[in-house]
């Protein structure tokens, strides 16, 4: 029988699949499961540790399938129940982990539950969504905001009130304050941990309850005209409430039923709110994820400080994460520029916290510029002119140089930008690739224990190198990062065998005193003891 390993989440190394980008397998220029199934040497080849596919679920597909019409079915595009079964085993048998999306604070409004909870007043689902009358002056409820553009709440001519949608007006919002529904979709979750997946990523994790009594939110003293209108009031009533967190505890609850599983959700916002969602006497999430790296600025002090910050931000026994990039962020590479994508990399891989990376990030894809005729984030749909865009990191994997990147024979759902560029086959035969550093820099994670369950000790980083060490037992290594185009000093004292350089070519270099880095060179360096 095989060994147990409890918390192989801790060790582990995320690869985010949006899987209608990865690999079409039937020509209709979306990817799919079977098309996934061919990818699975690849990577095994790149060394991930686990998944997390978007959600697969039936969906009319308004907002890449996170309008849910059946929690229960694979959507006919992606394949069927037999090629996620096969999935999961072949997964398995590589010892990689798959995690999927769940979608807990809304479902398309296709959905049966939502057909007949507006079907009327009395019916048995009547309150599994959110329903109010008019305001005291006719009009919606009150002035909450979606986050997609206009009025938070959406008139029903059968009912005669108002419902409610923290996003598309085609994604009504569930009462988590009705506990027939809390248990519904609690029973959604041991569905698919029965079928063997490893965990769930909670989509909107901080929004699933409002407040009571319905208050309205306050204008944001941030906002101005740039600011896009769904911002410009504070969530303070509808986000991140206290029951929310009650929510998540019981969905804890449900994982811990199950052996090794995980629990990770999207928190979006401050830093300083991160916390909570561990929990304190009860467990909340395994994995509240950190996007601090992503909204850094990019230069030596200023990522000091959001490491600084986060890790201060979590309680002492919390394990920490790291997100590099994501369906809904833009892509890092066009924001750091290519030299620093390997400065990048080499940070994610030796934090201390779970590695998670979004699938062509290990070849630096940058967003692609997409013309407007060709859009189809909603986002950018009804609030467009704010660079709200979510489409140019949603653009597909490019496996080749062809035109259509090796993704597809039929016609992309998104435009591939240039494939040539950077693909995986062109990074593939390059050992000095972005894409060789990737794989390099994930072995020797596997490696050397130090680099994952090794506690950090951070260093003073001057002359715009990033310094922190890592330390388990008596192995020591350190890390200095140059953030700039320059060569740079790193005033440093000890000695030690090189491990990896982001140039990957000086492994096992003796080094002794201050280490001169090359433009955009970063180190890993095992100390002597
Ligand atoms: C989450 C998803 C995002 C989606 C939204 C509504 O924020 O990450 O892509 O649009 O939820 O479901």
């Amino acid at each position: 029988m095989k060994q147990r390993d409890t918390e192989w989440w801790r060790r582990a190394v995320f690869y985010e699949i949006a899987l209608i980008s990865f690999q079409d397998s039937n020509g209709d220029g979306k990817g799919d499961l079977p098309g996934l199934l061919q990818r699975l040497d690849y990577l095994k080849w790149l060394g991930v540790d686990a998944l997390w596919l978007t959600p697969i679920f039936r969906s009319p597909m308004l907002d890449l399938g996170y309008d849910i019409a059946d929690f229960l079915a694979i959507d006919p595009a992606f394949g069927t129940m037999q090629d996620f079964d096969r999935l999961l085993d072949e997964l398995h048998a590589l010892d990689l982990h798959l995690i999927l999306d769940l979608v807990p604070n809304h479902t398309s409004d296709q959905h049966e539950w939502f057909r007949e909870s507006r079907s009327s007043r009395s019916n048995s689902k009547s309150d599994w969504y959110i329903w109010e009358g008019a305001g005291t002056h006719g009009g919606p409820p009150n002035n909450w905001l979606s986050r997609f553009g206009g009025s938070a709440w959406e008139w029903d001519a059968t009912r005669e009130q108002y419902y409610y949608h923290s996003f598309l007006v085609q994604q009504p919002d569930f009462n988590w304050r009705n506990p027939e529904l809390r248990s519904a979709m609690l029973d959604v979750m041991r569905f698919w941990l029965r079928r063997g997946v490893d965990g769930f990523r909670v989509d909107a994790s901080a929004v699933l309850i409002k407040d009571d009594l319905l208050r309205d939110n306050p204008p944001n003293p941030k906002a101005d005209d740039k600011t896009p209108p769904p911002q410009r009031l504070e969530p303070v009533f509808t986000d991140d409430r206290r029951e929310t967190m009650d929510c998540l505890e019981q969905m804890r609850e449900v994982i811990d039923e199950f052996e090794d599983r995980v629990l990770c959700g999207e928190v979006q916002g401050k830093t300083d709110r991160i916390g909570h969602f561990y929990g304190s006497e009860k467990p909340r999430l395994h994995l509240p994820l950190n996007f601090a790296l992503i909204d850094s600025r990019w230069d030596a002090l200023s990522v000091q400080a959001a490491i600084d910050a986060y890790y201060k931000a979590i309680p002492d026994w919390a394990w920490p994460d790291w997100v590099i990039g994501g369906h809904d962020k833009k892509r890092m590479a066009g924001k750091i520029g290519q030299p620093q994508t390997r400065i990048l990399a080499m940070l994610l891989l030796t934090l201390k916290g779970t590695a998670f990376f979004f699938a062509g990030d290990e070849i630096g894809m940058e967003s692609v510029n997409i013309p407007p005729e060709r859009v189809r984030d909603p986002f950018e749909k009804l609030v467009g002119g704010f660079g709200l865009n979510r489409d140019p990191e949603r653009s597909p994997m490019r496996w080749d140089g062809s035109e259509k990147g090796g993704f597809t024979t039929g016609e992309p759902w998104l435009p591939m930008g240039n494939t040539s560029e950077r693909n995986i086959d062109r990074q593939q035969k390059e050992p000095h690739s972005l894409l060789w550093l990737y794989r390099r820099l994930i072995e020797l994670r596997h490696r050397e224990p130090a680099l994952t369950l090794g506690e950090l000790l951070p260093s003073r980083s001057r002359n715009e190198v990033l310094i922190y060490r890592r330390r388990l037992d008596d192995i020591e290594i350190a890390i200095g990062l140059n953030l700039v185009h320059e060569p740079r000093r790193w005033e440093w004292e000890g000695a030690g065998t090189l491990l990896l350089s982001t140039h990957l070519d000086r492994e096992e270099q003796t080094l002794s005193g201050p280490i001169f880095l090359r433009a955009d060179e970063g180190v890993i360096v095992k100390l002597k003891r």
